[in-house]
């Protein structure tokens, strides 16, 4: 565990988060609480977290065009997905875990219970890990996965997305989102983006072209930044 000062936590703005129960989002009706939370004091155990310096990385662990290689590289949009983690005072979150797990390029996830008849890609594994650099930047080389249908309404389609895991410096910042991508049209008929109310909060899960980190004549580039809850007795920096 990395100990951390007995600052606290700022509280999470329940505003900008969705909102947990969304009946056009069917699933929610059954996750979501049906009694007032109870605030938690917080204590030693949310204000510290893992310590990530001893993960043993492999080579093409945030490699996604590499890391589940059969003998060729994954059919689909070749991207780098990077970005930078910082708090919501602005401070970059060093050498933290980022996760990400995805559809491949049909829409099709690498998992027991995805039926859809998109075929999956022999070279494509959708799942990969990074830790964040000094300044709180990490990098991602994927391909842009498609969007899939699902079991919601008659015709619900999720937008092209990656799910994302940030752990931060505690159990209190851990955040499990998903990104979106520029210019879908697919976006505004989600009816999980939709259990988001502030229009904002939706436009900050939406990762940007960024034509001066692609490679070119290779990877195309998109520019995701995240941002976590930060503690309160937290100095400002630029971001
Ligand atoms: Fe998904």
């Amino acid at each position: 565990m990395s100990a951390q000062d007995n600052s606290r936590f700022a509280i999470r703005d329940r505003n900008w988060h969705p909102k947990a129960f969304t009946p056009d989002y069917k699933t929610s009706v059954a996750r979501s609480p049906r009694q007032a939370l109870v605030s938690i004091p917080q204590s030693i155990s949310e204000s510290t977290g893992p310590d990530f310096s001893h993960l043993k990385f492999g080579p093409h662990d945030h490699d996604l065009l590499l890391n589940f290689n059969n003998g060729g590289l994954p059919i689909g949009e070749r991207i780098v997905l990077a970005g930078r983690v910082c708090d919501q005072y602005g401070k970059p979150i060093a050498h933290t875990l980022v996760e990400i797990w995805q559809a491949n390029a049909g829409g099709r996830y690498r998992h027991k219970n995805d039926r859809y008849l998109a075929p999956l890609d022999p070279n494509f594994g959708g799942v990969g890990r990074a830790l964040t650099d000094r300044e709180g930047y990490y990098s991602f080389r994927t391909i842009k996965p498609g969007p899939y249908p699902w079991r919601n309404g008659p015709n619900d389609w999720r937008p092209a997305h990656i799910h994302v895991s940030i752990s931060g410096p505690s159990i209190a910042t851990r955040l499990i989102t998903q990104l979106y991508f520029e210019g879908d049209p697919l976006i505004p008929m989600c009816p999980i983006v939709k259990s988001i109310a502030n229009p904002d909060a939706v436009q900050s899960l939406i990762a940007r072209l960024d034509m001066s980190n692609a490679n070119p004549m290779d990877c195309l580039a998109y520019r995701f930044d995240i941002v976590l809850r930060g503690q309160r007795k937290t100095h400002f920096e630029n971001c």
